[in-house]
């Protein structure tokens, strides 16, 4: 981002650091995919789906997912789509749960279902295989309908998975996705990638509505050059993956603790004595994830050192002791 702070160059994109960054993504996804930036995932995933459907569309996602739960209804404020929250166990979905939804087609007094939005890594912390992926991609493809990734978290994914992001999102029939960077040791900005060009013959236009058309893109830009440049991405990602690994073998041992999904990202889901959970974050901040069942939601992220983890652990030992 310094460097790109020299001199000067054209506004919104129409710049060398972003034509740089975009070639960077198409050499990963494919040339004939479209690229974009935005500011947040939020916009990505919003406007993403913006793209791909009308207001007459549903649009079938996990109970847990963020563009659900976690985005102020701005996708139904934006795309004026029906929502459906589905069952997802441990953050995913599967054939089982959306085939009751893919029903109305054609039908004018039904919201037409349109997309199915998955979450890789998942609000808990869990990996789609590629398989999975695909069997959602295999239902929903006779009917017409899109599959949307939101990516906020796809660098944990590729380094849990140990396979390069083309492989798991295009290859297995995801046809819209928001990358993430913010996660991942970005400052900011998120990517949004079209996997058939054809699919983004508007998008600009709804990205100027949204208002996520930056004026000086390079430095969203800048960003992912430098993430995915020399693999800092994939490093980045390892290192959360590994950190929450860490805090899980070092809590594993604690009797009053519970682990409650699988660890396969850099996020540890955990059931804890309520007691303890005010006092530990006036020292570490997270989040409580479920309040009823006491289970919090512990994250680790590029920076997280093995020296933080033992202090938080040494700190939930004295709590629970
Ligand atoms: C799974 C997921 N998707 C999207 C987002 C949205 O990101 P932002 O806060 O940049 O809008 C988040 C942020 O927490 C997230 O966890």
């Amino acid at each position: 981002m310094q460097a790109c702070n020299e001199g000067h160059v054209v506004g919104y994109g129409d710049d060398v650091y972003t034509e740089q960054a975009v070639s960077q993504l198409k050499n990963i996804f494919g040339k004939d995919t479209e690229i974009y930036f935005v500011f947040t995932g939020t916009a990505a995933n919003v406007i993403g789906l913006r793209n791909i459907t009308h207001s007459f569309n549903s649009v079938i996602c996990a109970e847990t997912a963020h563009i659900e739960e976690d985005e102020c209804g701005a996708p139904e404020f934006f795309t004026g789509c029906k929502i459906i929250p589905v069952p997802a166990s441990g953050g995913k979905i599967n054939a089982g749960v959306i085939t009751p939804h893919l029903r109305g087609f054609d039908f004018e007094h039904h919201a037409q279902p349109r997309v199915v939005s998955i979450t890789q890594a998942t609000e808990l912390g869990t990996v789609y295989r590629p398989g999975e992926i695909r069997a959602l991609s295999e239902v929903i493809k006779p009917h017409g309908m899109y599959l949307h990734m939101d990516g906020a978290r796809i660098a944990n994914a590729a380094a849990f998975l140990e396979m390069d992001l083309k492989s798991f999102t295009r290859d297995a029939g995801v046809d819209v996705l928001s990358l993430g960077a913010t996660k991942n040791g970005g400052m900011y900005g998120e990517a949004i990638i079209f996997m058939n060009s054809g699919l983004a013959d508007f998008f600009k236009y709804y990205r100027k509505q949204g208002m996520q058309l930056a004026s000086k893109m390079r430095y969203i830009a800048a960003q992912f050059t430098s993430l995915f440049s020399n693999d800092l991405w994939l490093q980045n990602a390892r290192h959360s993956n590994r950190m929450a690994r860490y805090l899980a073998d070092q809590i594993a041992g604690i009797p009053e603790i519970k682990i409650t999904q699988p660890v396969e990202s850099n996020g540890v889901f955990a059931q804890v004595p309520a007691s303890i959970i005010p006092k530990l974050q006036q020292e570490f901040f997270f989040y409580v994830w479920d309040e009823s069942r006491s289970i919090v939601r512990w994250m680790t992220s590029w920076d997280t050192t093995p020296e933080d983890i033992d202090r938080f652990c040494v700190l939930i030992k004295q709590l629970v002791g």
